[in-house]
């Protein structure tokens, strides 16, 4: 009930439930432009286990579709296997990129219409889809950019992933990897958090569409120009779901002396979009060492981050000597309920878009605000060598 008093306008049930209850995110859709060999990656470089496909051969003849797991975490890797699709034009215009961050809920037509009746766009009103396997339920909304939120109820499905999809052997068999100890079982086992990029001046606007349409609510974390370098400003909201399984921290450029790295990503991006997925990690060390050894490329820190005695105080005891993390370039930051730690690859295509976040989190429920200074730094080095400072 206390939720009312956050938000007055919010209409609530009799019984005070949330008005738009989520399960988690169900998976997020990426449109790439070889889903073949996005899914070749991110099994090799990620861990992921291929679990199903649809394409041509299913009567599906636009796109070839892999579906890669990892714990509770499900990627799409749509493909286009001919020009003229909306994908392919999708693909032209942003690149490779996340189009569908989905949802799971209880109830896709109790979800549909509140959010419509809150304000959001109807992408699809709800249907089903069925198969020998069963039954999903669909609709969509539109969120910003030409991102969008399916929202799915799969309590009646038994297949490998959802209607029309066929199990499919795994691409790459880590097997003997993972018993001799090399490769841990999963690099990561949930999604953690996904990361939109918003309009200079629109952020607020996106947290209230969130606020409003889904009754998410804010969490503490907030990220005003205060901190940033000289060049990279930016400001920072998180909103959430009622039990915090989903968490959409929404990103816009302040202005700084020169461009920002959200500048530089709606830039080639072309518009708002998802700019950072973050995947949450038991063991952030093992996962780190197997994707570098994959030929993923993170961020570095530099040696000072470590060696600052603010920092040490700041951060207390953590479950590894600090030498690990500087070894590996891990962050760690720290707040009232616990500590994190976490790294940042670099973007995962050739367009200075969408990258990954490895967080391993130790009661603190935060995102790294106090890292956003080293790792602005960090991302302006790249910027700079990329010519986009
Ligand atoms: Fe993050």
């Amino acid at each position: 009930m206390t939720q009312a008093i956050d938000r007055p306008d919010v209409a609530s049930t009799a019984s005070g439930a949330d008005p738009f209850p989520v399960r988690g995110v169900d998976h997020v859709l990426f449109v790439v432009g070889n889903a073949r060999q996005a899914a070749h990656y991110y099994s090799t470089a990620f861990g992921m286990t291929c679990l199903a496909y649809r394409g041509p051969e299913q009567g599906h003849r636009d796109y070839a579709e892999y579906v890669l797991v990892s714990g509770s975490a499900r990627f799409v890797l749509r493909g286009s296997v001919r020009a003229g699709t909306p994908g392919a034009e999708h693909h032209a215009r942003h690149g490779d990129g996340v189009l569908d961050i989905a949802l799971e809920v209880p109830d896709v037509d109790a979800a549909h219409a509140y959010a419509v009746k809150q304000g959001a766009t109807s992408l699809a009103e709800p249907y089903d889809v069925t198969d020998e396997h069963g039954t999903v339920r669909y609709a969509c909304i539109a969120t910003y950019g030409e991102t969008r939120h399916t929202l799915v109820d799969r309590s009646r499905y038994y297949g490998p992933f959802l209607p029309g999809f066929v199990a499919r052997d795994p691409i790459v068999d880590r097997s003997a990897a993972i018993a001799a100890g090399t490769q841990p079982k999963r690099f990561f086992q949930a999604v953690d958090h996904i990361v939109g990029n918003v309009e200079l001046g629109r952020m607020d606007e996106w947290v209230e569409f969130y606020r409003r349409v889904m009754g998410f609510t804010n969490m503490a974390e907030f990220v005003g120009d205060d901190i940033a370098t000289d060049y990279s400003a930016l400001m920072s909201k998180v909103v959430a779901d009622g039990t915090r399984k989903v968490k959409f921290p929404l990103n816009e450029p302040a202005a700084g002396k020169r461009r920002s790295q959200i500048d530089e990503y709606l830039e080639f991006y072309g518009g708002p979009g998802a700019q950072h997925i973050a995947v949450a990690t038991n063991d952030i060390l093992a996962s780190v060492d197997a994707m570098r050894a994959a030929g993923v490329e993170f961020l570095g820190t530099p040696d000072s981050y470590y060696d600052d005695p603010e920092l040490r105080a700041r951060i207390g005891p953590v479950r590894v000597p600090i030498e690990e993390l500087k070894k590996r370039a891990i962050l760690v930051d720290r707040d009232e309920d616990g500590y994190l730690l976490q790294i940042f690859t670099r973007p995962v295509q050739d367009r200075p878009t969408v990258f990954f976040e490895l967080i391993e989190r130790h009661g603190s429920l935060g995102f790294g605000k106090g890292n956003f200074k080293a790792l602005f730094e960090a991302i302006e080095r790249e910027q700079e060598r990329r010519g986009n400072l």
